[in-house]
Parts: C-alpha cells; sequence; structure tokens
C-alpha cells in the first residue's frame, strides 16, 4: 500500500464509550434514580456518549458541534419517530408538536404567521393586564404574610396569557382542571417512559385509569374552547381562527375535529407549562442573588419609573432579559429530547447507528465548562452580546434549534421579560424558610414543592 493512497481513505468513525448498565436493563435504573446527575456524568465520556437503556442502543450527544449535526445540518436523519414522543402523542395526538415530514410543514406553515413578531407585540398589552391581576393578589399575600406557590401562580399565568393571546379564550375557570390533570399526566409519563412502560394506558387499573381520566378531562377543556367559538363563528385573526378557517392547499379540506383539537392542545400545553416552569426559577434564582436582583430592580426603576411595561420597552429592558436567559441555561424547562436515528451516521467523528436513539441534554450542554466557565453560578452578564458571540450557536438551545425550533420562543422571551419586569416592579418572592431549591425532573424541569414563597414588597 502506498503512502498515498493511506492518507486519502477515511478515517474511520470511532466508537463512543459510556456508562456500563446492568445486562436487559442496561443504565435504566441509574437514569431512574437520577436522571440529571446521571446525564451530567454520561457527558463526561466525551462529545458523544453511547450506553444501553433498557434494550435499545442510546446516544447522548453534548458537544454543541454534534448538536449542531443532528438538529440542523442532518435533520432528516434525527426523527421524532421515537418511543419517547409517542407517549406524548397519547396526550396531544398527532400536532405540530410530534407529527413528521410533509404534515408538519404544513402544520408548521398554517401556524407561523400567528408567532410573527409583530403579531407578538400586539399580545403585550394583555400579557401585561393579566399580570398585573396576579400583582394584586401577590400584594394581598404581601399583607398578610401568607405564603404562595410560585410554580402554581406562574402556570395559572401564562395559561391565562395563551388562551387568551393565541385562542381568544378566557381559560381562567379551567386553570385548576388543567393543572390537576397535567400533573398526573406529566408524573406518569415520566414514570412510564423510565420504567419502559411502552403499553398505551388501557388496562382497567386504577392507574390507566387516572392516565384516561386527566387525558378526557384536558380533551374536555379543549373542546369547550373550539365549542364557545364556533357559536360565535367570527374570525378573531387569531392562531384558533387560523386553525379553523384553514383549508388544505390540494384537497380543499379543513381540519377534522380531532386534528383540530390535538392542534389546540399542543399550543395549550406547550404554550404554557415550560414558560410557568422557567419564570419560577426565576423567582427562585433571583431569591438566592440579592446582587443580580439588586441590578434588575435598578433596570426596572430607570426604563419603567414605576409604570407597567409595554412591547415597545422589551428591547430595553436588556438585564430583565439576561436573567430570563440565565435561568433558561440553568435549569432549561425541556432538560432532554430524543431522536431516533433513521441511518448510520458519524457525529463528531464517532459512529452513530441506525435504529437507535439519540439523546441531548440542555441540561448538560448549558453546563460543559468548556462553553460556562464556573457553570453552576447564576451570572446573567452570561449574555451580554460580546459573550455570546464568543460561543457556538448550539452551546444553548433552551428553545432548540433548526426547523424543529420552537415555534413559541419569541412569544415566550416576550411574555416572561414582561411578566418579571410588572411583577418585580413591586415584589421580592422570598423562599420559605427550610425550603430548598433544587429541580424535579418531570416531562419539564421544575422547582421542587412547587417554589413555596413568602411575597414581600420591594
Ligand atoms: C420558556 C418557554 C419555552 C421553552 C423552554 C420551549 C421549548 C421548546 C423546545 C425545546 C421545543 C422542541 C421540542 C422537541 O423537539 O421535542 C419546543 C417546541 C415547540 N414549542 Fe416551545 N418552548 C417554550 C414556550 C413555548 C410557547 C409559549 C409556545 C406556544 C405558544 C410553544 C409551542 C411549541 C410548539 C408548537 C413546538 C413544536 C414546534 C415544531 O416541532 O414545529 N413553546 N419548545
Amino acid at each position: 500500500m502506498t503512502a498515498t493512497s493511506a492518507a486519502s481513505r477515511p478515517t474511520p468513525p470511532r466508537i463512543a464509550t459510556g456508562p456500563r448498565g446492568l445486562p436487559l436493563l442496561g443504565v435504566a435504573l441509574d437514569i431512574r434514580r437520577d436522571v440529571l446527575g446521571w446525564n451530567l456524568r454520561a457527558a463526561g465520556y466525551g462529545p458523544v456518549a453511547q450506553y444501553r437503556f433498557g434494550p435499545m442502543r442510546s446516544y447522548l450527544v453534548s458537544h454543541p458541534d454534534g448538536l449542531k449535526h443532528v438538529l440542523q445540518d442532518h435533520v432528516k436523519n434525527y426523527t421524532k419517530e421515537h418511543f419517547g414522543y409517542d407517549m406524548i402523542r397519547r396526550i396531544v395526538g398527532n400536532g405540530i408538536f410530534t407529527s413528521e415530514g410533509e404534515t408538519w410543514l404544513k402544520q408548521r406553515r398554517l401556524a407561523q404567521p400567528a408567532f410573527h413578531r409583530a403579531r407578538i407585540a400586539a399580545m403585550a398589552a394583555q400579557m401585561v393586564r393579566a399580570t398585573a391581576e396576579l400583582s394584586e393578589q401577590w400584594a394581598a399575600s404581601q399583607r398578610t404574610g401568607e405564603p404562595r406557590y410560585g410554580v402554581r401562580d406562574m402556570m395559572s399565568l401564562t395559561l391565562r396569557i395563551v388562551g387568551e393571546a393565541l385562542l381568544g379564550s378566557d381559560v381562567r375557570e379551567e386553570t385548576e382542571a388543567v393543572a390537576a390533570a397535567f400533573s398526573v399526566i406529566s408524573e406518569q409519563t415520566t414514570e412510564r417512559f423510565r420504567s419502559f412502560r411502552l403499553l398505551p394506558p388501557v388496562l382497567p387499573t386504577a392507574y390507566d385509569r387516572a392516565f384516561r381520566q386527566a387525558n378526557q378531562s384536558l380533551r374536555d377543556v379543549v373542546a369547550r374552547v373550539i365549542t364557545k367559538r364556533r357559536e360565535r363563528m367570527e374570525d378573531q385573526g387569531d392562531l384558533l381562527s387560523m386553525f379553523m378557517l384553514a383549508r388544505d392547499e390540494e384537497t380543499g379540506e379543513q381540519m377534522d375535529d380531532e386534528h383540530l383539537r390535538n392542534e389546540v392542545l399542543t399550543m395549550l400545553l406547550a404554550g404554557h407549562e415550560t414558560t410557568a416552569n422557567a419564570l419560577s426559577w426565576v423567582w427562585g434564582l433571583l431569591a438566592q442573588n440579592p446582587d443580580a436582583e439588586a441590578r434588575l430592580h435598578e433596570e426596572l426603576d430607570t426604563v419603567l419609573g414605576g409604570r407597567l411595561p409595554t412591547a415597545e420597552e422589551v428591547p430595553k429592558l436588556v438585564y430583565t432579559r439576561r436573567v430570563l436567559d440565565e435561568a433558561l441555561r440553568l435549569y432549561p424547562p425541556v432538560y432532554s429530547l430524543s431522536r431516533k436515528v433513521v441511518a448510520d451516521d458519524t457525529v463528531c467523528g464517532y459512529q452513530v447507528l441506525g435504529g437507535s436513539s439519540v439523546y441531548l441534554s440542555p441540561y448538560v450542554t448549558h453546563r460543559l465548562p468548556e462553553f460556562w466557565p464556573d457553570p453552576e453560578r447564576f451570572e446573567p452578564d452570561r449574555f451580554t452580546p460580546e459573550q455570546v458571540a464568543a460561543r457556538p450557536r448550539f452551546a444553548y438551545f433552551p428553545f432548540l434549534g433548526g426547523p424543529r425550533q420552537c415555534i413559541g420562543n419569541n412569544f415566550a422571551l416576550m411574555e416572561g421579560t414582561l411578566i418579571i419586569a410588572t411583577l418585580a416592579q413591586r415584589h421580592r418572592p422570598r423562599l420559605v424558610a427550610g425550603y430548598t431549591l433544587a429541580p424535579e425532573p418531570l416531562l419539564t424541569l421544575r422547582p421542587v414543592g412547587e417554589l413555596p414563597v413568602t411575597i414581600t414588597a420591594r
């Protein structure tokens, strides 16, 4: 063999290593015990770690270059045809979140106009109005000293906002039903995933019945939203109207009821849970970081001077936004995602076999010391324009990236900034004595115990 032919031969991909598990179960028990800690340890094996989750060959891709490959450059090779998404399909059916290929593209094109910047800006006043009402409730709790649960407050606020802004619907009376149903679904889906209960919840057991009831109660809420709109028969120009009036370009058909319910339920769930968790973390982290809190207050005083914020002022709330970005770094609500690998591939020089699972974890990548020095420290100034430009795009991906990037990212970022600005102007939530702020990794990542706080005045 000549030197030239050896040099021109492509280097074969390397075989990734990773934590060893038990026969049959693989690393499932370790993941069940401590999913976040386990993921951090697995990332220590390199940009791509390989392991067995039960019988499934799996890879954790943690390096930004690998994420760019999976989510953007070779996105067609990594699909949502994964058993994790089959579990999500039980909840939201085949809506925009779970569909693939042409079906997904049609859904995405249909929904996209509702998320244009100008449209979102027009929703700001409603977001602030809803938050100002919560502020009155916080003021009352401030006077009595009665503790509140940050997660519950943020859930009802963001549910109300998404209901009004995107679906033109007042869902305030439904808040408790949605919260209770979602909590059953979130706990059970996490448990079923981690213990490989792949069978759908069809058995006559109390456990399966609880899931079915919770699912039905969510669908009832959505059916009421749709029925109310149909009674009025008017085009309100919002997302719900777009869904109801859309016709397929080829067939001219409108969405059937089942499809419409799936899309609406997807937006209702995807549009409130994540944002609520992100904001809950903001309150918890600010309570623990008085210097950052003081800088936030200073900005709010300078920019707003006691007034309620408007959409035009959002770009001036620079530090407020950094606080939100940093909370999303440390505790990304979507802390782990999966994809099914279609065909053999090479990621960061490592072999990734077709038919296996790829896992991506914002929680882990957001802590790689190479991009995030002293990663556990809460430091909003990591998000100065210079620091952002110095990092690879996929070192930070709370909303993902590539074509399947969150459609609601600008909505959530504006909503979050407005909510923080409105509430932090008047109130300082403090963690109740004896409470330790820690993550609870269910379907999304929330503060454990729903974040009990007392509200103090600024
Ligand atoms: C802080 C808040 C939010 C976070 C962290 C977040 C995060 C994400 C992530 C990581 C994905 C990709 C999921 C996957 O590929 O499995 C996603 C998708 C999605 N999100 Fe969000 N999201 C947030 C807020 C919102 C809001 C406010 C809405 C709607 C109003 C929304 C609607 C959606 C939808 C419909 C998808 C599916 C998009 C597609 O596949 O084309 N999200 N989100």
